[in-house]
């Protein structure tokens, strides 16, 4: 069966986006077929893959106000067995547009489910906030990654974010599973970020990876190339720790 992993954290900067293109982009490497899809106005997840936002024939905000189909919104990258559900600006005004529909929390959800069997996963990157978008994340997700940056505000809305997840369990009758807790950017050398990756650590137990992620230059470059750094740049640190971080997320799927 298809499995739909969110990336989510209401936190912004987190590593979110280079989270997901970078999980997204091993596992096509590893032979699954991906689809990546942005939930995010500012959709850096549809640049990091080297998509001009500004020239899509639809995106996914058109898909969620049904003004397409989803098929005709999905568009292959360069990358075999990799596709992507594109977002822009445009959709920033969506939260407001669904209020008014029964269940807008379903509203993505029921579009996944018409295209989940062309692939063996599918990849959500989440906006920063913890709004409507949000939560159509978690009812959409069978489970979701939580990355987390080692500085010293790290926890600051987690508990929030583990109250939505409760939330939509309780009323939205939707079991959304923490498939695990990612330190990100991670620089050891700081005293600091020990400290919190040690304290995130003691809060989450045996939901955290045990991959860490470095802050690692090229992760960053990566970004603005439009290449995913697994690909770029496959021998930086941050790369060799993605790739391990997949193999982690495999062996828990
Ligand atoms: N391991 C890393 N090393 C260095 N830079 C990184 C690393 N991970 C992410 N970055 C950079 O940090 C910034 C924030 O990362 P990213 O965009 O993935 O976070 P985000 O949680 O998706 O942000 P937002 O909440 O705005 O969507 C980006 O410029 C990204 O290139
Ligand atoms: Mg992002």
């Amino acid at each position: 069966m298809t499995e739909v992993i969110g990336i989510i954290n209401q936190k912004g900067g987190v590593a979110k986006t280079t989270t997901a293109i970078n999980l997204t982009a091993t596992l096509t490497q590893k032979g699954k077929k991906v689809l990546l899809v942005d939930l995010d106005p500012q959709a850096n997840a549809t640049t990091g893959l080297g998509i001009d936002k500004t020239n899509l024939n639809y995106s996914i905000r058109d898909v969620l106000l049904d003004e397409c189909e989803i098929e005709e919104a999905i568009i292959p990258t360069d990358y075999e067995n990799l596709d992507i559900l594109p977002s822009n600006l445009s959709l920033s005004k969506v939260e407001k547009q669904l209020a008014g529909e029964t269940a807008p929390e379903y509203i993505l959800r029921r579009y996944l489910e018409r295209i989940d069997e062309y692939y063996d996963m599918i990849i959500i990157d989440s906006p920063p906030t913890l709004g409507r978008l949000a939560y159509n994340v978690l009812v959409a997700s069978d489970s979701v990654i939580i990355p987390v940056q080692t500085e010293y505000y790290a926890m600051e809305g987690v508990v929030d974010l583990l109250d939505a997840i409760k939330e939509v369990e309780d009323k939205l009758y939707s079991e959304t599973e923490i498939k695990g807790v990612l330190l990100t950017m991670h620089d050891k050398r700081e005293k600091l970020t020990n400290e919190v990756a040690y304290l995130v650590k003691e809060f989450f137990k045996d939901k955290m990876f045990k991959t860490i992620i470095p802050r690692n230059a090229p992760v960053k470059r990566s970004a603005a190339d439009g290449i995913p750094c697994v690909i770029k740049y496959p021998d930086s640190t941050g790369a060799i720790a993605y790739v391990k971080f997949t193999e982690e997320f495999l062996e828990r799927s």
